[in-house]
């Protein structure tokens, strides 16, 4: 592994520089000291010193680092958190560094622990297993697990990581069938505040192991996790079936997502997203559905839906681990890893009220195209079967999301920083909205999908903050994992 020598020069010379700076400095040095050969160390900041670390998807709110560190080894981690309390300086673990809820930017000048070197993915057949380090992206996972003839739940996007997905929950397409990503979690190596190794899992430290699934990033750093994986169905291929419609269509497909709710197969999970086309001047409506079952079962399903005419059809019949490439014409997994300003804002939603879903869309049909600042909006609307997610009892996680009828997601791309306060005001106008026709009086939101203001009670369920607050205070009294939708 490669030591950035060229870093240690570097550091004398900022050492004659401002206060900030010197801190960083120090910090670097005291790193590379402590960490084991193999670590990285990078002193941020200076835009000509070789730094080598994980890009951030969201540069909204993003948090801002003095140093980042890849540590090479468990006991590197260890040693980092160690030092990190002591020395009062803030620190947080990136995976993939897909996160993107504002709480975030409340870490200034910390250290970053880039788990980059933790990115190992080993595949057990025979015992149904799967082993990742805590930096494993879906992308990386997911063709080794096809390949040996199972499935894994994974999400939408390639480049999200799966350790940070999952310490959430974590939803996707095989949610319909498997639940949360977190209910086929077997066990978590973690390093904990007071710096100490922990195996946590049903029969180690379980009252961890409930929280950890669900509200994981408050706990600890993970650096490797285990999975229970489940033979693939189907031989482990899918439909994914895009579609193409005018938005006029919108009362016809509000239409048909509701006709699934409350029979909606293990097999199928339905996306509908809402984009303004700048070129044709107009919304256009995308619909992806993914079917883990035969072709001719997947196109009768889909039938209704062609019989709307779409604008364009693409179905294909694809290996699982191919499906979140193709997906919605490939619009995730081509913004994979490019720096983005996104302002989200998200609802779980408890029923398809189509009148009030109608109603929304003309609202956005009405004012999206009048500002410019709004028109790189994504408007997605996921549907899952509930089969899935009470498969798992309630009580054996802290994931609490498992009678969402849809996930609604405004995700508020802007073109320009100036752009920012006018799609944030939007986009929490248009939740409002969508809130009003919802079956809960609170505002209940996926703590993935968060914009940051909700608060805990909305991110982990009103039932559950308590206990997983008891469980902060005994695991992490002095709250170094507070940075990430915070309990
Ligand atoms: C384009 C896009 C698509 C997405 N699609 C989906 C989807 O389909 N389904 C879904 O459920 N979610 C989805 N998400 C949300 C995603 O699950 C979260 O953003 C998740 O936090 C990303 O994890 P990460 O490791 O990539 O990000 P990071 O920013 O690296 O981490 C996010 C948080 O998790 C913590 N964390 C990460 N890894 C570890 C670890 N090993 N140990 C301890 N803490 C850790 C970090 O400290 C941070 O607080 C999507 C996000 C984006 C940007
Ligand atoms: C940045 O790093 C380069 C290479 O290590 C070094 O030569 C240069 O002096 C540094 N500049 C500043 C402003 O820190
Ligand atoms: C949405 O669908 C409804 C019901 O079919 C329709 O009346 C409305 O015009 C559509 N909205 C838009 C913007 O086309
Ligand atoms: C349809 O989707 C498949 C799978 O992603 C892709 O390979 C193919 O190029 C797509 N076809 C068209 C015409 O876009
Ligand atoms: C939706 O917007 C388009 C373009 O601005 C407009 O032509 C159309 O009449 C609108 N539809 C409805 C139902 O308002
Ligand atoms: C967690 O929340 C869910 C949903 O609100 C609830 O059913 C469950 O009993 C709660 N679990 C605990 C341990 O409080």
């Amino acid at each position: 592994m490669w030591v950035p020598q060229a870093t240690l020069s570097l550091f004398a010379f900022l050492a004659s520089r401002s206060l900030a700076r010197l801190d960083g400095t120090k910090i670097a040095h005291d790193l590379q000291s402590i960490l084991s050969p193999e670590s990285a160390v990078f002193l941020l900041g200076n835009s000509s010193a070789l730094i080598d670390t994980t890009p951030r998807f969201n540069v909204w709110h993003s948090p801002t680092y003095t140093v980042s560190v890849k540590p090479a080894f468990p006991r590197d981690v260890q040693k980092v958190v160690s030092y990190s309390r002591d020395k009062k300086v803030p620190f947080l673990a990136t995976g993939g560094g897909h996160g993107y809820t504002g709480t975030l930017s409340a870490l200034r000048d910390g250290i970053e622990v880039d788990l980059s070197y933790f990115n190992t993915v080993e595949v057990d057949k025979d015992k149904n297993l799967l082993k990742i380090g805590g930096s494993v992206r879906f992308r990386d996972l997911m063709g080794p697990v096809y390949a040996a003839g199972k499935a894994v739940p994974v999400g939408a996007c390639p480049c999200v990581g799966m350790a940070g997905a999952t310490l959430g929950g974590g939803i996707g397409f095989w949610s319909s069938t498997y639940g949360a990503i977190s209910d086929s979690l077997s066990s978590l190596e973690v390093i904990t505040a007071d710096g100490s190794l922990i195996t946590v899992s049903s029969t180690s430290n379980a009252d961890l192991f409930w929280a950890m699934k669900g509200a994981g990033a408050n706990y600890g750093i993970v650096t490797s996790l285990t999975y229970n994986i489940h033979d693939a169905p189907n031989g482990g291929q899918v439909m994914s079936a895009d579609m193409m419609f005018p938005v006029s269509a919108n009362g016809s497909l509000w239409e048909f997502v509701k006709s699934w709710v409350g029979k909606q197969p293990a097999e199928l999970s339905l996306t509908i997203s809402l984009l303004f086309d700048p070129i044709a001047g107009q919304f256009i409506i995308v619909t992806n559905i993914i079917y883990t079952g035969p072709l001719t079962t997947g196109h009768s399903i889909i039938q209704p839906l062609l019989n709307l005419q779409p604008l364009n059809t693409n179905i294909s019949y694809i290996p699982w681990s191919e499906a979140p490439f193709a997906a919605t014409y490939g619009g995730p997994a081509n913004n994979c890893g490019k720096p983005t300003i996104m302002v989200p804002h998200a609802v779980n939603l408890y029923q398809v009220d189509t009148k009030a879903l109608c109603d929304a869309v003309d609202y956005l049909n009405q004012t999206v195209p009048k500002d410019p600042a709004l028109q790189s909006f994504v408007f997605a609307f996921t549907q899952y079967s509930q089969a899935g997610f009470k498969a798992t009892e309630k009580k054996k996680s802290a994931f609490p999301w498992r009678d969402v009828v849809m996930y609604a997601q405004m995700d508020g791309i802007a073109m320009k920083a100036d752009d920012v306060p006018a799609i944030d005001a939007f986009g929490k106008g248009f939740r409002d909205l969508l809130q009003k026709s919802n079956r809960k009086s609170k505002l209940e939101v996926y703590t993935h999908f968060a914009h940051g203001d909700e608060g805990a009670a909305a991110w982990y369920g009103e039932e559950n903050v308590s206990r997983l607050r008891k469980l902060k205070k005994q695991y992490d009294p002095q709250g170094l994992f507070s940075f990430y939708n915070p309990v």
